[in-house]
């Protein structure tokens, strides 16, 4: 079996958990040590954060990183220092030198975690260098973007896993088993959405980011400097994944179902308008930008088997984090903003039950399992569950959990809905990236016990 061979998602049906004898020997013989050698290209704040749980496994080893800013380079350099575990080969250049990192035959899977624009080439550019690629999440700019990372995959046969760490969210987790097991009846109706006030961008004074908020592009910390300005170009549910995710694994996405249009609709356009004259004045240079992005976008997806589902993107009016989940079906519902279950027949009518007493019982085998080596990773210990799920995937030759379809499909929907509301709302057709294949693929979706 040759290198090539070891990181190719092979589409080998499941048996999932059970490791085949001669494939774990050939892992090993493969990889020298049992081991993935990992690079990450961009080390920023979530790069970090992965970074973090990649070097405290000891089946990874985290071969080489790569940036454009010192600043990230130094405070990864200083997390790696702080665990004792040797340098990796750093990479630090312009735009384009990550090229040079996956120009190294020692490693097999990298690890994206740049700004959105660079999600696509990067991607490409791995895949085309043999290896498996584990994407962080964004919308795409454009539905072209996600046919040439569909291609991609199928013409160089790695791995491609979109590292979408809210299908891992004990809660959401719990809720899944709890559906799998029939509570809800039959699925009717999902929402979900990134509610998240992202108004207090940040800037940096060369030592420390402060809160603040008034800043952003060459002035901004992190997010700042490329996020913010995708609300001034653009309308449309710009960030999809974290709400459409987890929905897509509940009404079997891309295995069996798959979504067929959506339209969109934004609400106007105060809320970082108002928030740079509160805090910088009404002279302040970024008091005169206009923002395109509505405050509020909510956007109706239909699926093949005749399930809606509403997306809400809501970063710019003040508001508690809440993604605002909703799974709905003929015998009760779960709301997350409200932890609220109510079951037909079980709940007293009309009345809510408190959902946690429902997270305990059907607390999902993998997270009653890997809780412990999960504890203290970012966002609730999930993002130890995805990265888990790229590494034991790809090590193991394996399908990842979640593939270049979700990608195409979840990203897909911002591009897609800023046409729509360009058209006034008009429904638009969401294209069948695996053309035809998700009729005859089985939801597995934390069905291994392993991932
Ligand atoms: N899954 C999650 O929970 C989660 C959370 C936060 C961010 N994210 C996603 O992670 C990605 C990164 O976000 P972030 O918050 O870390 O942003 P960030 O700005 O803090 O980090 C991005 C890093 O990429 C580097 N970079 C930019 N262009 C580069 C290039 N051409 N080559 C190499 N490095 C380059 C920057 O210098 C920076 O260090 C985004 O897609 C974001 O949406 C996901």
């Amino acid at each position: 079996m040759n290198r090539r061979k070891f990181i190719r998602n092979t589409g080998v049906a499941a048996g999932i958990g059970i490791l085949h004898p001669a494939l774990f020997a050939d892992s090993l013989m493969n990889t020298g040590s049992g081991t993935l050698r990992v690079g990450v290209i961009g080390v920023g704040m979530r790069g970090r954060g992965l970074v973090d749980i990649l070097i405290r496994r000891n089946d990874v080893d985290l071969v080489a990183i790569s940036d454009i800013a010192q600043d990230s380079i130094d405070k990864t350099m200083e997390l790696i220092k702080a665990t004792g575990k040797s340098n990796p080969k750093v990479f630090l250049g312009d735009d384009l030198y990550y090229k040079k990192l996956l120009e190294m035959k020692e490693i097999d899977a990298v690890i994206i975690a740049t700004p959105w624009q660079w999600h696509t080439p990067m991607s490409i550019d791995a895949m085309s260098a043999g290896k498996a690629v584990g994407c962080e999440v964004a919308g795409a700019y454009s539905v072209e973007e996600c046919w040439q990372v569909v291609r991609a995959n199928e013409n160089f046969k790695t791995a491609f896993m979109p590292l979408e760490n809210v299908c891992y969210r004990r809660d959401v987790m719990a809720v899944l088993n709890m559906h799998k097991k029939g509570l809800f009846g039959e699925l009717m109706h999902c929402e979900g959405g990134y509610q998240h006030d992202l108004r207090e961008v940040k800037f940096n004074n060369g030592k420390q980011a402060y809160g603040g908020g008034v800043e952003f592009g060459a002035k901004g910390y992190s997010e700042a400097q490329w996020r913010t300005q995708n609300s001034v170009t653009r309308n449309g549910e710009l960030y999809p994944t974290h709400g459409l995710g987890p929905i897509a694994t509940f009404l079997d996405i891309e295995r069996g179902n798959r979504l067929t249009h959506l339209t969109s609709m934004s609400s106007k356009a105060r809320g970082l308008h108002n928030y740079i004259v509160e805090k910088g004045g009404e002279s302040h240079p970024n008091a005169s930008v206009e923002f395109a992005l509505g405050d509020i976008v909510t956007t109706m997806l239909r699926t093949a088997r005749g399930e809606t589902i509403t997306l809400t993107h809501d970063t710019n009016l003040p508001r508690p984090y809440s993604l605002g989940f909703r799974i709905q079906g003929t015998k009760g519902l779960w709301m997350d903003v409200n932890s609220g279950i109510y079951i037909e027949g079980t709940s007293a009518p009309h009345k809510w039950d408190d959902a946690k007493q429902y997270y305990e019982k059907y607390d999902h085998p993998l997270w009653k399992k890997y809780a412990e080596d999960a504890k203290g990773a970012g966002h609730g210990g999930m993002d130890w569950f995805v990265i888990n799920a790229f590494v034991e995937s790809v090590k193991n030759e394996k399908p990842t959990p979640l593939d270049v379809y979700d990608h195409a499909v979840w990203s897909s929907i911002t591009p897609l809905s800023e046409k729509s509301i360009v058209l006034g709302s008009e429904p638009v057709e969401i294209p069948d990236f695996s053309r035809g294949r998700w009729m005859n693929k089985k939801n597995d979706f934390g069905l291994s016990d392993i991932w």
